[in-house]
């Protein structure tokens, strides 16, 4: 397994292949498939089974395997996605989709503004933003500082210029629009409520050692691991490393 995070790390820069190969590593990793499972079952009695559900960012497609009635897109061309787009110019009409599907995305965004302006036109009434994002808590933020490759700056909104999509990024977007600025979000677009956010994934992530590293725990603590993150969920708001928000149209 090794070999595939060694050939990952090669890969700076070439967003394609590295999606590619994170869906390979996913496939052999079964810390990190359990992680997401979690984010998908979270956000599955939110996501109805009929009508026009679109993932944006969709990347790895991993999605697919959980959730069926789903278009996957990605601003990156790759095996695994429908439709090429960017979140931040949506090519659909107002009022027409029922979900918008955002996992892991915002954080790369340059401007996420604009992906909430788009967002909320093309939904339609009653329709849902359905977000998997980091979390910067008192417990991640010195990991995420120092131990993760991509960027954290708590005082901006934006991740600087997005040349390379994977490497540009600041980890704290998300907590400034869904903590600290939750009042901002809810009086900027009135239209857009917040009907249910969580914070999660103490250890797991980081144990998994992502795609860049191979597992720091082996894995037949798997069972235990995921136990310890049930137990520890109340606790999310202080030692969480990601968090779920979901956002309906009104
Ligand atoms: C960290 S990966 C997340 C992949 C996957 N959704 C997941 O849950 O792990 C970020 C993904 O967002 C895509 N992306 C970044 N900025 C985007 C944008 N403005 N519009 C559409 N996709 C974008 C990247 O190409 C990449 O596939």
């Amino acid at each position: 397994m090794e070999k595939l995070h060694k050939k990952y790390r090669k890969l700076w820069g070439n967003e394609a292949e590295m999606l590619v190969l994170q869906r390979k590593i996913i496939d052999s990793k079964p810390v990190l498939q359990s992680m997401y499972k979690n984010f998908y079952s979270e956000i599955e009695r939110f996501f109805p089974n009929d009508g026009l559900n679109v993932e944006i960012g969709t990347g790895h497609g991993y999605t697919s395997m959980y959730f069926k009635n789903l278009i996957q897109t990605d601003r990156v061309l790759t095996p695994h996605i429908a439709v090429c787009n960017d979140a931040q110019a949506l090519p659909y009409k107002d009022g027409t989709l029922d979900t918008i599907m955002v996992l892991g995305v915002l954080h790369h965004m340059k401007t996420p503004d604009k992906f909430f302006n788009e967002a909320g036109r093309v939904l339609k009434k009653g329709g849902k933003i359905l977000m998997v994002e980091p979390y910067v808590s008192i417990l991640s933020y010195p990991v995420y500082k120092l131990a993760h490759h991509e960027g954290l700056d708590l005082r901006t909104k934006t991740c600087g210029s997005d040349k390379h999509h994977l490497l540009d990024a600041n980890i704290a977007i998300p907590t400034i629009f869904f903590k600290k600025g939750k009042k901002e979000f809810e009086n900027k677009y009135p239209d857009l409520k917040i009907i249910y956010q969580s914070y999660h994934t103490a250890f797991l992530f980081f144990v998994s050692g992502g795609y860049l590293y191979p597992n720091l725990l082996p894995v037949f603590l798997l069972p235990m691991l995921l136990w310890i993150e049930k137990v520890l969920r109340p606790l999310g708001k202080w030692i969480g490393s990601m968090m779920t928000v979901v956002i309906q149209k009104n």
